[in-house]
């Protein structure tokens, strides 16, 4: 079996080193060296010129969970079968970030950490559990593994997703006719949607304006979800409270980009659920598995949904 490998910069090589360990019968070539047309194509944000080169002929995987950035380039072959990452370590981190970021604000450590600064001892009124609505959007593997590392903490918890899903003491909420409610019981927002045509632009003015007083926002998902200028000018206003950024709509965040040194903005450089090198790769590997032995696989992208 021939296996092209493309991976952008210095992690090509332990990415190969853990392909070569798990598979190793398979012929693995590394991008730009293509001499035949590979069974699979393992690789993440690839030039147009890579499947212009070589058209894999049994499967592409996504070396990550989001399809954005593979999607639209423009030479992907539509009728080979498109496998995305689920999970592969991310989810526990993704958990762990996002309980970071909510008892962070509903302990409202931001205000305690000024206060210390000030050199003023003041305790202030405990929130109760009941009024930190916690809101998921996007309810795949993400968005239940941020939901089941929050139950234990007694938040009112609900999720949003196109499509309805079912978790145990999670409300849940279907399609644009249900946001609105969803919104409005939100007190912390998380964002896990996918980027796809539907969703660009979603947290606008409009949508986190139905946002009760003070909530916060979390985007861990993609930065083009969100209009960055709404959301200042929301946060400006007072009508939220703060936010928690992961991801933007250019990364690197430019230097002059006002989110750096906004007072109610905290942000990271796009590590809330890192790739990990050898689950992605034992996830390829048994995906590969499974096909060879002409069986089916999970994580198979929907051209037609974007992801
Ligand atoms: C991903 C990412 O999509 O790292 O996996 O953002």
């Amino acid at each position: 079996m021939r296996i092209l490998l493309q991976v952008p910069g210095k992690a090509m090589d332990e990415w190969h080193a853990e392909l070569a360990r798990t598979l190793p019968d398979a012929g693995i070539s590394r991008w730009p060296d293509v001499s035949a047309d590979p069974d699979y194509a393992l690789v993440w944000k690839p030039p147009a010129e890579l499947f212009a080169a070589a058209r894999p002929a049994k499967a592409i995987f996504n070396l990550g969970a989001g399809v954005d950035a593979l999607l639209a380039v423009t030479t992907l072959p539509k009728d080979v079968p498109l496998i995305r990452l689920e999970d592969a370590g991310m989810a526990a981190q993704m958990a762990e970030y996002v309980t970071l970021a909510a008892l962070r604000v509903f302990r409202e450590a931001d205000a305690y950490a000024t206060q210390q600064r000030e050199v003023r001892w003041k305790p202030r009124r405990r929130l109760a559990h009941g009024k930190f609505g916690i809101g998921i959007l996007g309810f795949g593997v993400l968005g239940r593994a941020v939901a089941a590392a929050l139950l234990p903490f007694g938040f009112p918890l609900a999720a949003w997703s196109r499509a309805r899903k079912a978790m145990k003491d999670v409300a849940t909420f279907a399609g644009p006719g249900e946001l609105a409610d969803f919104l409005a019981r939100t007190q912390f927002l998380v964002c896990l949607l996918p980027s796809t045509p539907a969703t660009r632009g979603l947290l606008d003015r409009a949508t986190l304006g139905r946002l009760p007083p003070g909530a916060h926002l979390v985007n861990v998902a993609r930065g083009d979800i969100l209009v960055d200028d709404d959301l200042v000018a929301l946060l400006d206003s007072g009508h939220l409270g703060g936010a928690t950024l992961d991801v933007f709509r250019i990364e690197p965040l430019p230097p002059e980009h006002p989110f750096w040194h906004h007072p109610r903005i905290t942000l990271t450089p796009h590590v809330s659920g890192v790739t990990s090198i050898a689950d992605s790769v034992a996830q390829v590997a048994a995906k590969i598995v499974r096909l060879e032995r002409g069986e089916a696989v999970s994580g198979v992208v929907d051209h037609g949904r974007g992801y």
